[in-house]
């Protein structure tokens, strides 16, 4: 059985202010009129299994989570409530954890997971199946599988992985290396030496050989997580996890905890349009450019700018003679960055969070 798994409890601090801690990026309709990130997500579930997708998310977002499924008709969903952010690794594991629990039998031995950003673009729905599908022989083998991207430029948010040689009888490569997040001369390396795919950050696996991975690279995971589930408790329709268990759990991604140490990683070709918003240029590139470059977007007014990304939400926002800029104004707070720069967005947040 092939459960899909929401990793929804990110802060999505690239797109500050825009995203906040309150209501962050995966709850808000960012490309779509009247369905949020989350919402896309879920619905591009459909028809690919028959299995309720669990959506992992902070205890903050129970309600804000529980609407958005809600409004979806005809969709069931676990909504599994962290009380701290752990990161990914942790959040699979939970999620393995609990469908190994949740199937009997020979299930549990087969239970497969599908975990999905919660935040992701991808505009070829068949395509993005497909792959999922050709995915499938590769992990019943006990492989760790990734969806590769052909990369377009040295971006520094994402992980890279190396190809290997293809593996026999399907569709997929082995991973040769997997570096998450290299710093910009690295990732130039990469880019110049060709033979590397960006990791979209959706992973198919078998439950328990996801298992058995962080077993021997992330024991200290493991058994947070065993103990925080063992611990849970149902409260309506949530699944509540023993907060005081949760807080002695390393806070580290699936990408390093796991992915970077694995030698069963294998990657599978993406070619449906896949983007992960992650950045306001990612954002701009989602929403097209003017014959300028310029991505403009509610009341701006612009003279000579070339090249920038300017959002107004609550008055007018007048440029002149700028270029590479980020620009987003809403009603509290406004941000203005040099493009190169965005991926530290992140660090301004923390400042912020720092002070209070
Ligand atoms: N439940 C839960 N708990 N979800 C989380 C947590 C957590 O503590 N932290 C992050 N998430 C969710 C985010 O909301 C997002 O949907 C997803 O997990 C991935 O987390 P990000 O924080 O967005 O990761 P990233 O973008 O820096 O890097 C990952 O994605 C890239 C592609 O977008 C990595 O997998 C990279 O290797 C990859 O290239
Ligand atoms: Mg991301």
């Amino acid at each position: 059985m092939l459960f899909p798994v929401i990793m929804a409890g990110g802060h999505g601090s690239r797109l500050w202010p825009l995203s906040r801690r309150q209501h962050p990026k995966q709850f808000l309709p960012l490309l779509d009129e009247s369905l949020s990130m989350l919402q896309d997500t879920l619905m591009r579930l459909e028809g690919l299994t028959s299995a309720p997708p669990l959506l992992i998310c902070n205890e903050q977002h129970r309600f804000l989570a529980a609407e958005q499924v809600r409004q979806l008709p005809g969709l069931q969903a676990q909504i599994m409530l962290e009380p701290a952010g752990r990161n990914t690794a942790p959040a699979i594991a939970l999620a393995a954890l609990y469908a190994s629990a949740h199937s009997a039998g020979q299930q549990a031995e087969d239970a497969m997971l599908l975990a999905l950003p919660a935040d992701h673009a991808i505009d070829d729905v068949t395509a993005f199946h497909a792959a999922v599908n050709a995915a499938l022989p590769l992990a019943r083998m006990g492989k760790l599988v990734t969806f590769g991207i052909p990369p377009t430029r040295a971006e520094t948010g994402y992980g890279y992985l190396r190809r290997g040689p293809a593996v026999e009888g399907t569709n997929g490569f082995e991973v040769a290396q997997f570096v998450e997040k290299p710093d910009r001369a690295r990732a130039e390396t990469y880019l110049a030496a060709g033979g590397y795919d960006w990791n979209s950050g959706i992973f198919l696996f078998q439950a328990k050989r996801y298992l058995q991975e962080l077993a021997r690279f992330q024991p200290e995971v493991l058994a947070a997580c065993r103990a925080t589930l063992a611990g849970s408790e149902r409260d309506l329709d949530f699944i509540r996890l023993d907060a005081g268990a949760f807080a002695s759990c390393p806070d580290i991604s699936v990408d390093y905890g796991v992915m970077e140490h694995t030698t069963a990683a294998a990657m599978v070709p993406l070619a449906a349009g896949w983007s992960d918003v992650g950045s306001w240029s990612a954002l701009a590139e989602q929403q097209g450019q003017d014959d300028r470059g310029n991505t403009l977007r509610g009341d701006v007014l612009t003279e000579q700018a070339e090249n920038c990304l300017i959002h107004a939400e609550s008055r007018l926002v007048a440029a002149l003679g700028v270029r590479d800029l980020v620009i987003v104004e809403t009603k509290d707070a406004v941000l203005v960055a040099h493009k190169d720069k965005e991926q530290d967005i992140k660090r301004l947040v923390e400042q912020l969070e720092a002070q209070g």
